[in-house]
């Protein structure tokens, strides 16, 4: 894993974006998997700025998002749909047809999950995939527990996970129980992994995430399995892997800007 460190979230969510675009302007027709959360809001900001303002054009990429509630979906206002719409894909010139997101409000959720999966094949798979980490380790809600083999599928939220984002639903009463995420295979399957962290909430996850084998019950230490994984954090985020690693240390490369 190759990991870059910047002084705060918006500087880790610039370099997250700038990573992106370098990946759009090289291959304009790529297909990018997304990642809702509010770590993604300064990645989103920048994305749409160089959209904007330095003409980076999304007309031929395909998105697919990682996730989304069950018994959420487009027009509903907390759904991770419309958080999409309003960060990214309305701000920008994807194509009508081009973003996709799991529909939660599919009654047949093994229909939607299997038809997920179909889409993504079919589009050649993802160049690249920004991820988040949840507190308790998961990427997309893909929860502690989650199999290395696990594909697009319902799954059930833990309680931690409910509650650290009760806080996203003005709308819904009740945070939802269940959500559609990519499985863990899916996400791997990603050419390239970008894992953007920020904040000192992420601290003690990220260090144990950093230093353990590949095990289910931490479902980001899968990443250390992918070949390409590249870890963008902010210094408090990395602050309690360095604590950990102590004498050890690790070592940075700096040097002027190029
Ligand atoms: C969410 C999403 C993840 C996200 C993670 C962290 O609920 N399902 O895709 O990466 O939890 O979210 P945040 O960036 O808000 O901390």
């Amino acid at each position: 894993m190759k990991v870059k460190v910047f002084a705060d979230a918006h500087g880790a969510g610039r370099a997250a974006a700038r990573e992106a675009a370098r990946q759009l302007r090289e291959r304009p027709g790529s297909v990018l998997g997304l990642a809702t959360g509010h770590t993604m809001i300064p990645v989103y900001g920048e994305l749409v700025r160089l959209h904007e303002e330095e003409g980076l054009s999304f007309k031929q990429a395909v998105t697919f998002n990682l996730d989304e509630y069950v018994g959420l979906g487009e027009g509903e206002q907390d759904s991770f749909c419309e958080f999409m719409k309003l960060r990214l894909t309305k701000q920008v010139d994807l194509a009508p047809g081009s973003f996709h997101i799991p529909n939660g409000l599919n009654m047949d959720t093994t229909a939607e999950c299997r038809a997920y999966e179909k889409m993504i094949r079919d589009a050649g798979g993802m160049d690249l995939i920004i991820l988040g980490l949840g507190r308790n380790g998961h990427i997309g809600f893909n929860e502690p527990g989650s199999p290395l083999n696990s594909r697009t599928r319902v799954v059930a939220l833990l309680e931690v996970t409910r509650r650290t984002n009760d806080d996203d639903f003005r709308f819904v009463k009740e945070t939802p129980r269940e959500a559609i995420t990519m499985g863990i295979a899916t996400i791997l399957e990603a050419r390239r992994i970008l894992l953007v962290v920020t904040g000192w909430e992420k601290a003690e996850i990220l260090s144990r995430t950093l230093t353990s084998a590949p095990f289910p019950e931490l479902p980001a230490s899968f990443l250390h399995t992918h070949s390409d994984v590249t870890l963008i954090a902010d210094g408090e985020a990395m602050e309690a892997y360095l604590e950990a690693v102590g004498d050890s240390g690790i070592t940075f490369n700096v040097g002027p800007p190029a």
